[in-house]
């Protein structure tokens, strides 16, 4: 049975960019699903076809159980979109636009009210409140947005770049709104440039690159296909490096990787906290002096140097599912519903 976001197929193509080159996609319901991938790999144009923001030149969608080309408008009362500042109107107060959207979704005054302080706090956004939108900060605006998708919970939620230029409090912050909000049934598809967010939050992870799949499993199988963590030692002293090596091939799963001029030592492993605190203790028994030693997690970069062979772009973009443009209808109000 397909689940509560399937996709078969997905084609689309602005002029000479393949944006969707046959996306395939099935998230069972009540889960999360990470679609990542660094910038124009196709992200937010997945979830503008899913979203019924875009029509895609071939292929097939079902979102809710609903075909998402032949039954849009039920298909956009199924669901929920954050994307950037897809359902914020500049000109009213922040709590404003969060009642104006569960009035939409036919809330009484009163529920939509309560539900509105209840966000602008949750969202650090109460200070706020009462000024217009239009004099928010980025990330303030940011929040706002996510706070506008959260009004109701819809049983199938899409967010683009959910935490893309949040600070880390804010970010946090939304994990654990997000957490709760899929504790309670909701079928989740999260965009992110940030394998740690898809880590966190994705039952199952779909890494896309050039508008394809490039790779799909869960966060403990794509970093199993990178080679796991890393250990990182820098020693004091040039002529410790060697002893250095010695004691990390004993534990490394791969190669120990040395950077000279840096006195850097890399090698992947497994084992976590545990495994680091054995290796800081034979560098002692050995007499290695350590300026200092951590334990990385893969990055974004390092599962796709492995599935590609090429590094990711530089991330700066923002998730933009709900922007208005010559592509397709209007976002800003019946789109992002
Ligand atoms: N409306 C559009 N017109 C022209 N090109 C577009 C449009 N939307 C997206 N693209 C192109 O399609 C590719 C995928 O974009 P997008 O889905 O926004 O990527 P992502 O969200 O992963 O950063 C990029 O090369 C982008 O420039
Ligand atoms: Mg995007």
């Amino acid at each position: 049975m397909p689940g509560a976001i399937y996709a078969e197929g997905l084609v689309k193509t602005f002029g000479d960019v393949r944006a969707l080159d046959g996306v395939d996609l099935d998230v069972p319901e009540g889960t999360v699903l990470g679609l990542l991938g660094p910038n124009g790999a196709g992200k937010t144009t997945t979830v503008r076809v899913l979203t019924t923001l875009l029509q895609p030149d071939s292929g097939s969608a079902v979102v809710a159980g609903i075909d998402v080309l032949k039954h849009p408008n039920e298909v956009r009362r199924s669901i929920g979109l954050s994307g950037q500042f897809a359902a914020v109107d500049e000109y009213l107060t922040g709590r404003e636009n969060l009642q104006m959207v569960g009035q939409l979704y036919q809330m009484s005054a009163r529920d939509a009210k309560a539900r509105a302080g209840q966000l602008l706090e949750r969202f650090n956004l109460a200070d706020a409140a009462d000024r217009p939108a239009k004099t928010y900060s980025g990330g303030m605006r940011r929040r706002l947005d996510l706070a506008a998708a959260l009004v109701v919970s819809p049983p199938v939620m899409f967010m683009d770049e959910p935490t893309t230029g949040l600070d880390p409090r804010n970010r946090q912050q939304l994990w654990e709104v997000i957490q709760e909000l899929v504790g309670g049934g909701t079928t989740l598809l999260l965009t992110t440039q940030y394998l740690e967010e898809a880590d966190h939050l994705a039952d199952d992870i779909c890494v896309v690159d050039h508008g394809k799949v490039i790779a799909r499993g869960t966060s403990d199988q794509l970093k199993a296909r990178t080679g796991g963590e890393r250990v990182e030692v820098v020693v004091h002293e040039p002529d410790q490096i060697t002893p250095a090596r010695e004691v990390l091939a004993g534990y490394g799963k791969g190669e120990v990787a040395v950077a000279e001029h840096t006195r850097k030592l890399t090698v992947p492993v497994t084992g976590g906290a545990k495994l680091l605190a054995e290796v800081i203790r034979d560098l002692d028994t050995r007499g290695v002096e350590i300026d200092d030693i951590g334990l990385r997690r893969p990055t974004l970069d390092d599962v796709f140097i492995s599935l590609t062979g090429h590094a990711a772009e530089a991330a700066e973009g923002n998730g933009d599912a709900g922007r208005e443009d010559a592509a397709g209808p209007s976002a800003r109000k019946e789109g992002a519903k």
